[in-house]
């Protein structure tokens, strides 16, 4: 029997944070141990109530949620509202009637990577604030992770928020250098990789799954669509970020060091490639349809 796989993530849910998180609680053999909340799309308070609301919805309520950076390190959040829409969800949300844990999320990720050494897989869906101060904190525990899989970056590929940077990197560029400067070994899924896999309005409207974690992510994803009749294709960005975690030969990568871009103006939230050779494996060529395969048997939706 495969062993149970358990896996953090860290998230500020947004439509393609919620759709991931969905993915995962298909997943066979997958703990769900907890969801770390950030700022980025949404507000720290709208993220966390979000990822309470699609626990609660999908009878998945003991899976503890707990709040983390309400700020990144310099300035505030961007958030992401035309994309994500006002509440961060397209689709209406019963309001939630449980609670995130106690724990906030630097001490439970802490605790959980101390519990189970290298048993955890850390999957960072959101701007790595969370992460950064995992490790200002508790220097060495990040190691302690199986795998730290990141959504971030523009490498090699322009951003979508400026012609450089990616919002997630963009929301906390200082987190997201201190994070690939750490010499943790970690994948990370860039704007380059995500763009290689997206839906089309058609293929999206035409998803009617009956389970409920693939009903909901098509009504997410129709909701999506539904808000802008201009809108013809949904990159999955934080999906392929989970997917790699699953099954990381979805993606081929290069092992290279990485820094972002902290100085004020046009280079904000860059990140270039400063070395060969360094702990940070950016994926490069996207295995599309072995992509879709597990989006179809996690969730039942058909890319094309
Ligand atoms: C990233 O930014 C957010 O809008 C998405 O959720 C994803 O994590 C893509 O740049
Ligand atoms: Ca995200």
């Amino acid at each position: 029997m495969t062993p149970v796989r358990r896996i953090i993530i860290d998230t500020d849910p947004g439509v393609d944070d919620a759709i991931a998180i969905l993915m995962a609680l298909a997943a066979p053999q997958v703990e769900v141990v907890g969801l770390t909340t950030v700022g980025g799309n949404v507000s720290l308070a709208q993220g966390t109530r979000n990822a309470l609301a699609l626990l609660e919805f999908t009878g998945a309520s003991q899976v503890p949620v707990s709040r983390g950076a309400s700020r990144p390190r310099r300035g505030k959040y961007l958030y992401s509202h035309e994309f994500h829409g006002k509440t961060g969800l397209t689709r209406r949300m019963p309001a939630p009637s449980i609670r995130e844990c106690g724990e906030p999320a630097v001490e439970f990720m802490a605790g959980r990577l101390e519990q189970h050494p290298r048993e955890i897989d850390l999957v960072a869906l959101g701007p790595l604030t969370n992460l950064a101060r995992l490790h200002r904190r508790y220097p060495g525990v990040l190691a302690k992770g199986r795998s730290v899989t990141v959504m971030g970056g523009a490498v090699g590929a322009p951003g979508n928020v400026t012609p450089h940077a990616e919002f997630n990197f963009y929301s906390d560029p200082v987190a997201a250098r201190e994070v690939l400067e750490t010499g943790v070994p970690m994948t990370l899924v860039d704007l380059g990789a995500c763009r290689q896999v997206w839906i089309s309005r058609e293929d999206a409207a035409a998803s009617h799954e009956e389970g409920p974690l693939g009903r909901l992510a098509a009504e997410i994803l129709q909701g999506w669509f539904e808000q802008d009749p201009r809108r013809d294709r949904f990159e999955f960005y934080d999906p392929l970020t989970m997917a790699v975690c699953l099954d990381p030969d979805i993606v081929g990568s290069q092992p290279v060091t990485l820094e972002v871009g902290t100085e004020q103006g046009s280079r904000w939230g860059e990140s270039r490639v400063t070395g060969e050779g360094g702990p940070v494996s950016v994926a490069d060529e996207v295995d599309a349809p072995r992509f879709f395969a597990l989006l179809e048997t996690l969730l039942g939706i058909k890319g094309s």
